[in-house]
């Protein structure tokens, strides 16, 4: 069996010595027995710091977000091209933060996808329902058509991968995951949206689906104990080193 892949997404809310202590934290406690695929998403600003604690570990570094090119006359904006020079592996698109507050679309977030993967990072592709969506019986339309959107044209390569987190917006930081067993069925209704667009040995063996919201130790297992649940995305859980070391062996115990 595969090994659960947990995704910490640090997002804005840790400082500079924070975000060390905390790495330093992790790489010694994940340095003698790995239970899981663990990658770290710290904030931009202490990319290169993290990176360099984690060489020589198995942790992976991702980032929370970058641009949809290479490079050029984009004041403020990150590369894929850099991040990748920096040792970072994957990266987060379309985080509903990110659709929310910074007015991204699918049409960005599909930009996004294709040069993460031009440069050779894994993109984490996060789609997910509103609680209004859900209310008003959309929600699987809603993620068909983030799903399809987001990969539309999309050719892997053998050595492309893909993740998908289902990360139901309304749950997120409210510390009440969904149902493992409704996770369960959505996480379905991706990988058909993925059939229905991709050969099917591709699909099984480069995408990989993951759950976020309010993921805490006590209920990791359930998550993945489910059969199409891939791993965890992790926000809250992942900023103290104890609770996430909890996590992480809880996952192992799987
Ligand atoms: P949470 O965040 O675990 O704090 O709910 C998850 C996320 O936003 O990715």
């Amino acid at each position: 069996m595969k090994k659960p892949l947990i995704i910490a997404n640090w997002k804005m809310k840790l400082g500079s010595s924070e975000s060390l202590n905390l790495a330093k934290k992790l790489s010694r406690f994940l340095k003698k027995s790995i239970f899981a695929e663990v990658i770290l998403c710290p904030s931009f600003t202490e990319i290169a710091m993290v990176s360099d604690i984690l060489k020589n570990t198995e942790i992976k570094l991702g980032a929370q977000d970058c641009f949809w090119e290479e490079s050029g006359a984009f004041t403020g904006e990150i590369s894929p091209k850099v991040l990748k020079d920096y040792g970072v592996q994957y990266v987060i698109v379309g985080h509903s933060e990110r659709r929310q507050y910074l007015g991204e679309t699918d049409d960005m977030i599909h930009r996004k996808i294709r040069v993460a993967l031009s440069v050779g990072i894994t993109p984490v592709i996060c789609v997910g329902e509103t609680f209004d969506e859900r209310q008003s019986g959309v929600k699987d339309i809603t993620i068909i058509r983030q799903v399809e959107k987001a990969i539309s044209g999309i050719w892997l390569n053998k050595m492309d991968k893909i993740i998908i987190a289902y990360e139901p917006i309304w749950v997120i930081g409210s510390g009440q995951a969904v149902d493992p067993k409704e996770a369960e069925h959505t996480h379905n209704l991706i990988r058909q949206t993925l059939y229905d667009a991709l050969p099917d040995k591709v699909v099984d063996e480069q995408i990989r689906i993951i759950y976020g919201g309010s993921v805490e130790p006590q209920i990791v297992s359930l998550f993945l104990k489910q059969p199409t649940i891939d791993g965890v995305l992790v926000g809250g859980a992942s900023l103290d080193s104890n609770v996430f070391g909890a996590l992480i062996m809880a996952a192992g115990k799987i």
